[in-house]
């Protein structure tokens, strides 16, 4: 009897194949209503004699039957446990997701640049409207209507009366002397428009204009700040300027400067060395006319004021050929011609 028991709970035991189903025959054998405890039941019938052999061997397959138990979920778990690792691995030699750094075009690298460089000087930088009135980008400026000054710039006008799109940043220096209070110290720049295309025009382009308005300023100091400005945007040990004369109705001395260079090598153009010389931003003494106009006292203030094209400085800098490239807007352009950020 006992044997049967045995070989029928060996048999279904290599059948078992969960840790479920092994709890299913654990309970066949071993529960309140299994084939074991039903025969511990009969213990109860037999003579002292007979209970004691049947009950050892009752335990012993007892015995048994927990032992293989065991065993066997040992197993199972072991085995259960390879499943749901390989099920669950994760593949960690998935080459990571790329981050894409792009890159600053070259006009903001630049204007970045520029403001860090005239910071270094006290300059504060300062930026205002694209769509000006009249009076702030001629008028203040010295350039009074039917003036033939006003030529000088191909204007863009609205349909609006008396507005149009600035063709400078002058008209920021101008609103910010009205605004505020003398001494003055600083730089405007951004987008200004003029109706001009060809291989060196473009109809927007980028201005930096600085103003330096104090009671002692004098072009000494102008020549210094320009050349320490050229000097460190072009991260060069000299940048030696020539002054020529020149006209700008906002002005009084006006010059055309023009910087060192080296144009031997026809690839690239090198700034301050050689002898030659490059063609490279405007300025003068501001003139008191043009104070007067906002309001300072032309008596007690005076100083210099300049203006140079970005995308000139760029070029320059990034050695970059052809100024319409700069806004085409091609990502492969940006990616060759771009700074890191
Ligand atoms: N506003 C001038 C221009 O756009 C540049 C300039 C500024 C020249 C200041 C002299 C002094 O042409």
């Amino acid at each position: 009897m006992m044997q049967e028991l045995k070989n029928k709970f060996a048999e279904s035991l290599k059948e078992v194949a969960n840790t479920s189903l092994l709890e299913q025959l654990r309970v066949e054998f071993l529960g309140k209503k299994g084939l074991l405890t039903t025969e511990m039941a009969k213990l109860a019938t037999l003579t002292p004699e007979q209970k004691k052999a049947f009950g050892r061997e009752v335990n012993e397959l007892r015995a048994y039957i927990v032992t293989m138990l065991e065993q066997k979920a040992a197993e199972l778990q072991k085995h259960e446990m390879e499943l749901r690792l390989k099920a669950e691995k994760i593949d960690i030699t998935l080459p990571a997701r790329q981050f894409v750094f792009g890159k600053l075009h070259p006009i903001t690298a630049a204007i970045n640049d520029l403001q860090k460089i005239f910071a270094r000087l006290g300059f504060a930088a300062i930026s205002d409207r694209e769509i000006e009135d009249e009076w702030h980008n001629f008028t203040a400026l010295n350039m009074p209507e039917h003036h033939p000054a006003r030529q000088m710039h191909d204007t863009f006008y609205l349909q609006q009366e008396g507005m149009l799109l600035r063709t400078h940043t002058s008209s920021v220096q101008i609103r910010h002397m009205q605004n505020s209070k003398p001494p003055y110290r600083m730089i405007s720049f951004g987008r200004v428009y003029r109706s001009d295309y060809d291989a060196t025009h473009t109809p927007m382009f980028h201005q930096i204009e600085g103003l330096y308005i104090d009671k002692e300023v004098n072009l000494g100091h102008m020549r210094y700040c320009l050349e320490f400005f050229l000097r460190e945007f072009f991260m060069v040990k000299a940048a030696p300027i020539r002054l020529r004369p020149s006209y700008f109705p906002f002005t009084e001395p006006s010059f055309e400067v023009d910087v060192l260079c080296d144009r031997s090598n026809k690839e690239e153009i090198r700034i301050g060395v050689g002898n030659d010389w490059l063609e490279i931003l405007g300025c003068g003494m501001v003139n008191p006319q043009v104070l007067h106009n906002v309001g300072v006292d032309p008596c007690q203030y005076q100083g210099f004021a300049f203006g140079v094209g970005i995308e000139r400085l760029a070029m320059l800098r990034y050695n970059i050929p052809d100024l319409r490239s700069l806004f085409e807007g091609d990502k492969r352009w940006v990616d060759h011609y771009g700074v890191n950020g």
